[in-house]
């Protein structure tokens, strides 16, 4: 069953068109499918009935309020790399218990907030940090339970700027300097030892690469093991991937059956932070046609939305298919599907065969439910754009397009400046 289709012409989410919401609630909008996510969620979940696993979204591809109530009261906890996420993630009602804090670059600032919500565990990636945390975590008379995040050196076969288990990333700890710092844990009074962590890209396609970092980490983990180490948790990271135009990546079951056999047995509670799986597919960025500019050589469509609402083509070069709202006979053109905004890297779409569109109508731009919003800038001072939820015949603004005031909160003119010129 999908989700985001054509009845009688007009696409919907769920029961509610997308024109609608459009029309009422203005463009550019994220639109999000409840039912959708519900669905992955539980698909994913399900995939690993039978090992005990705890999900921890990765709430950076999506970080909305609502959205995490949804998960928390679906039982997934949040994989974090901020302070500014743990406030979220609390706010929205997530047990501390199940949120795991990944990140090269925590402050102390930010272990002190997370040991006093009293979170799972730190994924800590490098000794320095670990350090760090001792010292933070021996202040506030507390042990931080520590997971290691290892870098397995696999090639996960992705874009490059999302792949971060490969030897010369800046993630995690080197896997032959794993044991090393797990036996410097043990003389330190802030830490408690809890886990193995790793999690080697994103957008994954194939299965091998997951599998070839498990038996990096079930190496170690019988080693450590035998030292005396209780290691409770395994946490394999997020970075399944989904299908933007033409991909083929596994589904969970497939995921799950290829890891399962590597795992079967094993006394620990396996780890999952999926992020974009669950989002990806779930969520659409409505856009209004403005212009049509026709060159010589090219032609191009100039909508509302642009690279400071949805930053994953200009920024990866990646495809978001572009989906009219009402179907109709149109003429297919051969257009840059493209944003107002000044820089030639403002696009959405490059060279694409596309039904053509007259001034005022609606696109759906797809598969923009994850590292959608959450990139989203008020470069060229645009407000950032409005996100709503469906489920079933309803919608609710989940988040209120910015206004004017919002772009300017928090800027002053220093009094040198605001006296009268002599
Ligand atoms: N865990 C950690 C430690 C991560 O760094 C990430 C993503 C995830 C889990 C979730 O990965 P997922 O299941 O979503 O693949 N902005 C990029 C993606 C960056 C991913 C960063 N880390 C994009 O738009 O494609």
């Amino acid at each position: 069953m999908h989700h985001f289709e054509y009845k009688a012409g007009e696409f919907f989410a769920e029961g509610v068109p997308l024109s609608k919401i459009a029309n009422e609630v203005g463009t550019p909008t994220y639109v999000y499918s409840y039912r959708t996510i519900e669905r992955h969620y539980q698909v994913f979940s399900e995939a690993f009935a039978g090992l005990t696993h705890q999900i921890c979204f990765s709430m950076k591809s999506n970080s909305n309020l609502a959205l995490l109530r949804a998960f928390a009261k679906w039982g997934s906890g949040v994989d974090i790399v901020s302070g500014g996420e743990l406030f979220r993630a609390l706010k929205a009602g997530v047990d501390p218990k199940k949120i795991v804090f990944s990140g090269v670059g925590k402050t102390s600032a930010e272990m002190v907030a997370a040991l006093e919500a009293g979170i799972l565990m730190f994924n800590v990636e490098s000794e320095a940090e670990l350090l760090a945390l001792d010292q933070v975590a021996q202040s506030l008379k507390k042990k931080a339970p520590v997971s290691l995040r290892i870098n397995p050196n696999v090639d996960p076969k992705t874009h490059p700027y999302v792949s971060t288990g490969l030897k010369k990333s800046k993630f995690g700890i080197q896997f032959d300097q794993a044991l090393p710092v797990y036996k410097h844990c043990l003389s330190l009074k802030g830490i408690k030892v809890v886990g193995i962590d790793c999690h080697i890209g994103s957008q994954l396609t194939e299965t091998e690469p997951f599998v070839a970092a498990l038996q990096r980490l079930l190496d170690l983990y019988h080693q450590l093991t035998k030292m005396g180490f209780k290691i409770k948790y395994l946490d394999l990271g997020g970075g399944l991937g989904i299908r933007y135009q033409e991909e083929n990546p596994p589904l969970p079951h497939e995921y799950a059956r290829a890891l399962k056999k590597e795992l079967q047995g094993l006394p620990v509670t396996l780890i999952f932070e999926p992020g974009r799986v669950l989002l990806g597919n779930a969520g659409v960025l409505l856009t209004q046609m403005l212009y049509q500019k026709n060159r010589d050589d090219k032609t191009f469509l100039i909508v509302d939305a642009a690279m400071n609402d949805l930053i994953r083509p200009a920024f990866y070069k990646s495809y978001h298919q572009i989906l009219p709202l009402q179907e109709r006979v149109r003429p297919e053109i051969v257009a840059d599907i493209v944003g107002p905004i000044c820089e030639s890297g403002d696009f959405l779409a490059l060279d694409r065969k596309t039904p053509s569109y007259a001034p005022g109508e609606y696109m759906a731009i797809m598969s923009a439910g994850a590292y959608g919003f959450v990139m989203g800038s008020n470069y060229n001072s645009r407000p950032r754009a409005a996100e709503v939820l469906v489920k079933d015949e309803k919608y609710f603004v989940i988040r209120k397009r910015e206004t004017l005031e919002d772009l300017v909160r928090g800027e002053s003119i220093p009094a040198f400046l605001t006296s009268r010129l002599s």
